[in-house]
Protein backbone atom coordinates (compact mmCIF):
# COMPACT_ATOMS: atom_id res chain seq x y z
CA UNK A 1 0.00 0.00 0.00
CA UNK A 2 1.44 3.57 -0.98
CA UNK A 3 2.04 6.09 2.09
CA UNK A 4 5.04 7.97 3.62
CA UNK A 5 7.55 5.58 5.37
CA UNK A 6 9.60 7.00 7.99
CA UNK A 7 13.90 6.11 6.39
CA UNK A 8 15.38 8.20 9.49
CA UNK A 9 15.35 10.56 12.25
CA UNK A 10 16.18 14.31 11.14
CA UNK A 11 19.50 13.81 13.37
CA UNK A 12 20.99 10.76 11.64
CA UNK A 13 20.74 12.95 8.48
CA UNK A 14 22.25 16.57 8.52
CA UNK A 15 22.61 18.53 5.60
CA UNK A 16 25.16 17.70 3.10
CA UNK A 17 24.59 13.99 4.03
CA UNK A 18 22.49 10.76 2.11
CA UNK A 19 21.40 7.58 2.98
CA UNK A 20 20.47 4.55 1.12
CA UNK A 21 17.24 2.96 2.95
CA UNK A 22 15.36 -0.60 1.28
CA UNK A 23 11.55 0.17 1.39
CA UNK A 24 8.56 -1.94 -0.50
CA UNK A 25 11.04 -3.67 -2.36
CA UNK A 26 12.95 -0.87 -3.98
CA UNK A 27 16.78 0.73 -3.00
CA UNK A 28 16.26 4.60 -2.67
CA UNK A 29 18.36 7.28 -1.63
CA UNK A 30 17.99 9.81 0.85
CA UNK A 31 19.70 13.45 0.69
CA UNK A 32 19.28 16.11 2.83
CA UNK A 33 20.39 19.37 1.03
CA UNK A 34 20.80 22.49 2.61
CA UNK A 35 18.11 21.53 5.52
CA UNK A 36 15.71 20.02 2.98
CA UNK A 37 14.90 16.17 2.21
CA UNK A 38 14.92 14.48 -1.25
CA UNK A 39 14.39 10.91 -2.22
CA UNK A 40 15.13 8.93 -5.12
CA UNK A 41 15.94 5.48 -6.83
CA UNK A 42 19.59 4.64 -5.59
CA UNK A 43 21.04 3.03 -8.62
CA UNK A 44 22.28 5.14 -11.75
CA UNK A 45 20.37 4.32 -15.05
CA UNK A 46 24.14 4.23 -16.28
CA UNK A 47 25.73 0.87 -15.26
CA UNK A 48 23.54 0.74 -11.81
CA UNK A 49 26.07 2.87 -9.65
CA UNK A 50 24.79 3.73 -5.71
CA UNK A 51 23.65 7.56 -6.38
CA UNK A 52 23.78 7.69 -2.02
CA UNK A 53 27.24 7.18 -1.89
CA UNK A 54 28.08 10.07 -5.11
CA UNK A 55 29.60 13.49 -4.21
CA UNK A 56 26.39 16.16 -4.15
CA UNK A 57 27.12 19.56 -5.06
CA UNK A 58 24.35 22.30 -4.88
CA UNK A 59 21.30 19.67 -6.24
CA UNK A 60 23.50 17.95 -8.27
CA UNK A 61 24.99 14.10 -7.20
CA UNK A 62 27.60 12.72 -9.53
CA UNK A 63 27.71 9.23 -9.37
CA UNK A 64 30.56 7.68 -7.69
CA UNK A 65 31.04 4.95 -10.42
CA UNK A 66 31.61 6.80 -14.32
CA UNK A 67 30.63 10.57 -12.83
CA UNK A 68 26.92 10.79 -14.41
CA UNK A 69 25.29 13.71 -12.70
CA UNK A 70 21.78 13.44 -11.65
CA UNK A 71 19.42 16.56 -10.35
CA UNK A 72 18.48 15.52 -6.28
CA UNK A 73 15.32 17.64 -6.68
CA UNK A 74 13.87 15.89 -9.67
CA UNK A 75 15.92 12.71 -10.61
CA UNK A 76 16.70 13.99 -13.73
CA UNK A 77 19.67 12.93 -15.73
CA UNK A 78 22.01 16.29 -15.67
CA UNK A 79 24.97 14.83 -17.15
CA UNK A 80 26.21 11.37 -19.16
CA UNK A 81 26.84 9.02 -19.63
CA UNK A 82 24.01 7.91 -18.32
CA UNK A 83 20.93 9.16 -20.83
CA UNK A 84 17.69 8.61 -18.68
CA UNK A 85 16.78 9.65 -15.08
CA UNK A 86 15.86 7.96 -11.70
CA UNK A 87 12.48 8.33 -9.99
CA UNK A 88 12.02 10.40 -7.82
CA UNK A 89 9.77 10.20 -4.28
CA UNK A 90 8.21 13.00 -2.35
CA UNK A 91 9.68 13.54 1.69
CA UNK A 92 8.64 15.02 4.51
CA UNK A 93 9.45 15.71 8.09
CA UNK A 94 7.08 14.40 10.87
CA UNK A 95 8.19 15.11 14.08
CA UNK A 96 11.64 14.43 14.25
CA UNK A 97 11.21 11.39 11.33
CA UNK A 98 11.82 11.85 7.86
CA UNK A 99 9.57 9.94 5.48
CA UNK A 100 9.30 9.27 1.86
CA UNK A 101 6.25 8.20 0.01
CA UNK A 102 6.45 4.93 -1.80
S1 LIG B 1 27.15 3.59 -13.20
FE1 LIG B 1 26.69 5.68 -12.86
S2 LIG B 1 27.80 6.73 -14.36
FE2 LIG B 1 28.21 4.64 -14.77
Amino acid sequence: MAGFVKVATTGELPPGQSKKVDIAGKTVAVFNIGGSYHAMDDTCTHKGGPLSEGHVEGNMVTCPWHGAKFNVTTGEVAGPPARTGVSSYRCRVNGSDVEVEI
